[in-house]
């Protein structure tokens, strides 16, 4: 396809007439429609996307801090993923297209693949006493098992909770305990770089002291695994002989889909509770309408399962709309540096998103390396997770998409559960930096600290306006006080997204970042305190504070400033990072810990981390004569020079 773009001004791109022709959405006459009335909007969105068993009887209540969509509405989510599909002529079309990190055979499962599956699955958990409203986790590498197993616990009305296959044992016992999970899903081993982890003995270590009482394993690696007979079960065993058909359990739009945690500011990750009807809503209509998503399309978003992102365009998303996914287990630069290249020019990815994070590391390896593939099937670029800057933006329009693809960068969290902000293909415009305009139907505001909307170019605090969007969270699992602090203390009304923004005056917003103690580390996203949580227990360590460096690839990485009980021991640095990495995973390790004797605090014992960070990138560090140890800051400055 060849692209004209029509630029008005430098680097602001709008869609070509071919972009336009080709796109679900590009009469920018939607974002006033849905405006005039956002409920009935969401309501003929949700008669046309998904099939329900039964209507709602309101299609919005709102009682603050909690609001519903689709009341009443019937439904379940694996049968409008699958069940839907396999009665048109898609049932063989391929659903999931899975590659291997080297050496073995891909897969691919169609609808009718994963139909069987997911029944086999659904009954083989019922059979281990798996019931509705019951906690499933899942902590799987990225292989199609994984969204059977999502699937699977849809179907049986089951919640599920995915854990990030690289998170720590510790990290895992943590969110079996909160959940009270009863039965786990893991697998023996899986490929990283080559090596094979085992990722059951990670299993078994994490389900020590929680009331996990069965475990099913996915034969995935062959390696060697410890069992204990009477609570692992083979998953191809078990489903083996399981019957072929089970009935979808008739959900409420409001029951929980799934619980997902995610760094907030304190030191433990809260449960994200997301519900049926309202998330499904936006997951299918959000996955038709940014990446263009045509039944031709190849879709590939590489992210993991673990994420939120993972949920909505790894597996509910794009099944929802009949689409073809690729899923990728490796490494993105293993065996060598251009491997994602390869990946799409082998399957012909049409649809490709990703975060900044990866498009960076990219860009850091010869640009020879992306011209050496053919990579004209691409029609749709996308990031996500944290902001792109302008150099990674232009190089992935000009060098991947060789100026033909249109960059949407989306921005959304957790908690919303399905994009919310970026421009929309066949509309426009691609601007670097800018993600673009609220999603049809939703509305955002830029507000200052007492509430007061701010007039467009000023930046403050992004929140967003009723009506919620559909697949905004529904609480934090037991936790009803976080959820009001977090999100609905400041604004009251509106809820606060913890980001820092500005609008331009045509309402397209750039996100600044984070204005809470939380990092994006790589895109992935860690509190500070989670940190400091893990380092201060080690027996060494009398204080501590965790503070983001900005950092050329991963757009930020955790430093930590120490200060010791005793005279530091040789390696302790080392030891340091080990614990974190122990008890959360590799992806927080700090870059760096530096041993101070003492840290900026005000009189009544906070530490100004504001003052570290600044002092980490040579910014001057403001006032600091209300700290009460004002002479902490020189010393501190005393050792980075060394
Ligand atoms: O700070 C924003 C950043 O990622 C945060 C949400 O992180 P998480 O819950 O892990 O979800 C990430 C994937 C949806 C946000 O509060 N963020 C996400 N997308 C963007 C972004 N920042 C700037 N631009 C984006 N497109």
């Amino acid at each position: 396809m060849t692209v004209k773009w029509v630029k008005k001004q430098k680097n602001v791109f709008w869609p070509s007439k071919e972009l336009k022709q080709r796109a679900w959405i590009s009469d920018k006459a939607i974002y006033k429609k849905a405006a005039k009335n956002p409920i009935a909007f969401w309501a003929r969105l949700a008669e046309e996307g998904i099939s329900w068993y039964k209507k709602w009887k309101k299609t919005y209540v709102e009682k603050l801090p909690y609001f519903k969509w689709f009341v009443g509405g019937k439904l379940n989510a694996c049968y409008n993923a699958v069940d839907r599909h396999i009665t048109t002529w898609r049932r063989n079309k391929a659903a999931i297209i899975w590659e291997p990190e080297v050496g073995e055979k891909n897969r691919v499962l169609t609808y009718y693949d994963l139909y069987r599956e997911v029944n086999k699955l659904s009954n083989a958990l019922n059979s281990l006493g798996v019931k509705k409203g019951d906690v499933v986790g899942i902590y799987l590498p990225l292989i199609p098992e994984a969204q059977i197993s999502m699937l699977a616990c849809a179907r049986i009305g089951a919640i599920h909770n995915v854990v990030f296959s690289a998170f720590s044992p510790e990290a895992l016992r943590y969110r079996l305990k909160e959940t009270e999970a009863k039965v786990l899903i893991t697998c023996d081993g899986y490929y990283r770089r080559g090596e094979i982890i085992n990722l059951k003995k990670q299993a078994d270590e994490g389900l020590k002291d929680t009331k996990i009482e069965k475990v099913v394993v996915v034969k995935r690696a062959g390696n060697e695994i410890n069992w204990i007979n009477g609570r692992d079960f083979w998953w191809h065993e078990l489903t083996k002989n399981a019957e072929s058909y089970c009935k979808p359990e008739i959900m409420d739009s409001e029951d929980i889909l799934f619980i997902l945690f995610t760094s907030g500011t304190t030191g433990f990750p809260k449960g994200i509770l997301h519900s049926t009807g309202g998330y499904l809503i936006q997951a299918y209509w959000t996955a038709k309408w940014d990446f263009d998503l045509h039944d031709e399309d190849i879709h590939w978003c590489t992210s993991d399962l673990g994420w939120i992102t993972g949920h909505t365009y790894v597996c509910y998303g794009p099944l929802l709309n009949g689409a073809t996914m690729l899923i990728y287990e490796g490494a993105p630069d293993f065996p060598q540096p251009d491997r994602w290249c390869e990946i799409i020019e082998k399957y012909g990815v049409t649809v490709f998103y990703t975060a900044p994070t990866a498009i960076r590391m990219f860009l850091k390896f010869d640009s020879r390396l992306v011209k050496k593939h053919d990579l004209s099937s691409l029609r749709i670029l996308a990031t996500v997770g944290e902001p792109i800057n302008k150099e990674a933006w232009l190089w992935y329009f000009n060098e991947v998409g060789q100026a033909r693809c249109p960059i949407i960068d989306t921005w959304w969290q957790t908690e919303t559960g399905g994009t919310l902000i970026n421009a929309l293909p066949g509309i426009g415009p691609f601007i670097p930096t800018v993600a673009g305009r609220s999603f049809p139907g939703t509305r955002h505001e830029v507000l200052d600290e007492e509430g007061n909307v701010l007039p467009p170019g000023k930046e403050g605090n992004l929140v967003q306006l009723s009506p919620f969007a559909p697949g905004m969270l529904r609480g934090i699992y037991k936790d009803p006080e976080k959820y009001f602090e977090i999100y609905w203390k400041k604004y009251g009304n509106k809820y606060f997204t913890s980001d820092g923004a500005w609008k331009d005056k045509q309402g397209n917003f750039r996100l600044t970042g984070r204005v809470d103690d939380v990092m994006k580390v790589a895109g992935h996203r860690i509190a500070t305190a989670e940190l400091e949580d893990v380092i201060t227990r080690h027996r060494a360590v009398a204080e501590c504070a965790v503070v983001a460096m900005p950092h050329d690839i991963k757009g930020e990485v955790p430093v930590a400033f120490v200060i010791l009980k005793e005279k530091q021991s040789e390696g302790l640095e080392k030891e340091l990072i080990k614990e974190v990495e122990k008890n959360i995973g590799p992806i927080a390790r700090p870059s760096k810990v530096i041993f101070v004797e003492d840290l900026p605090k005000t009189r009544s014992s906070k530490i100004i981390r504001r003052i570290l960070k600044n002092l980490l990138i040579d910014q001057p560090v403001g006032d600091i004569t209300t700290l009460a140890n004002p002479e902490s800051v020189e010393r501190i400055k005393a050792i980075l020079k060394k």
